[in-house]
């Protein structure tokens, strides 16, 4: 891995946190070994990747009885990570993983399109500020000098997981291969009920309608913050001291972008994915 800096390394195109992975261990996801039943969230950093773990966790639990680990980050790890690996061929099944690696990055049975994948997308502005909030307060990432600095990384892809307009392109350009469904954050927060269900439905698994309202219950903000196992706040305090549960809301990009900012994603967005005819949520 080339280091870029105190925080960061580049491997194959893409940026991972420091010491979080190798790159042994990243070409050994070439041959990994996918079962048809394996569930994958793919997200890039700050989409709302604990919430639809809470969520596809919930559902496997109640349409199958699984909850075997102390939280969510054990139940669904991070397929990219050495830190916390175990031998996942021991697991049952579904296994449960997370990621946000491209599709070059990925294990590539992974396009016989049986295992499932679900990829959420939030609107970049959003995802900025919320990138800011996190890396401020998280040990591992380099603290941002002003939200101006951090929106420059961030368009450049200067950050972990690289480019977000990237990844969102390159997802969605390979959807064909994969078996892929894809949400967005904003649609999870204007009816998380009909997003539950579709996650469901995707999944294969029918649960009833108590079932499917459970869910959503244990998925609120509010309930999430409460809830040890879904919240990450077993991250001790001097590694993170920020809440993944921060504030949970489309539209907090108003509160902290200038005009002139917002111009600059809305060119960029557009220069960089306006073929794609992508529908974003900005309140
Ligand atoms: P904010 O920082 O804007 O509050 P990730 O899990 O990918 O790191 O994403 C974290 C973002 O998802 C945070 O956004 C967090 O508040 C939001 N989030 C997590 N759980 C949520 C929930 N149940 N409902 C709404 N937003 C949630």
């Amino acid at each position: 891995m080339e280091q870029i800096n105190d925080y960061m390394c580049r491997y194959k195109n893409f940026n991972f946190v420091k010491n979080i992975t190798t790159a042994e261990y990243i070409d050994s996801l070439q041959s990994f070994e996918i079962r048809d039943s394996d569930i994958f969230l793919v997200t890039y950093p700050k989409s709302g990747t604990i919430w639809t773990q809470q969520i596809i966790i919930s559902i496997c639990d109640l349409g199958g009885g699984l909850n075997e680990y102390s939280n969510n980050l054990k139940q669904m790890p991070w397929l990219e990570y050495t830190e916390g690996r175990e031998d996942y061929s021991l697991r049952r099944s579904p296994r449960l993983f997370s990621s946000h690696l491209t599709p070059a990055l990925m294990p590539p049975e992974l396009k016989d399109k049986k295992a499932k994948i679900i990829y959420v997308m939030r609107n970049p502005k959003d995802n900025i500020v919320s990138y800011y909030h996190f890396s401020s307060t998280f040990a591992d990432l380099e603290t941002p000098k002003s939200f101006e600095w951090l929106l420059e990384q961030f368009v450049k892809g200067n950050v972990p997981s690289s480019s977000w307009f990237d990844h969102i392109r390159e997802w969605h350009l390979k959807k064909d291969q994969y078996n892929i469904l894809f949400l967005t954050y904003e649609d999870m927060i204007l009816d998380l009920k009909t997003a539950v269900t579709k996650i469901c439905r995707f999944l294969g698994k029918n649960l009833r309608e108590e079932a499917i309202e459970q869910v959503v219950e244990k998925s609120t903000f509010k309930t999430m913050k409460k809830d040890s196992k879904a919240n990450y706040e077993f991250i001790p305090e001097e590694r993170f001291s920020g809440k993944f549960l921060r504030k949970g809301q489309i539209g907090d990009w108003k509160n902290i972008f200038t005009v002139a900012q917002s111009e600059r994603i809305d060119k960029v967005l557009q220069e960089k994915l306006g073929d794609l005819s992508l529908k974003f949520i900005w309140e």
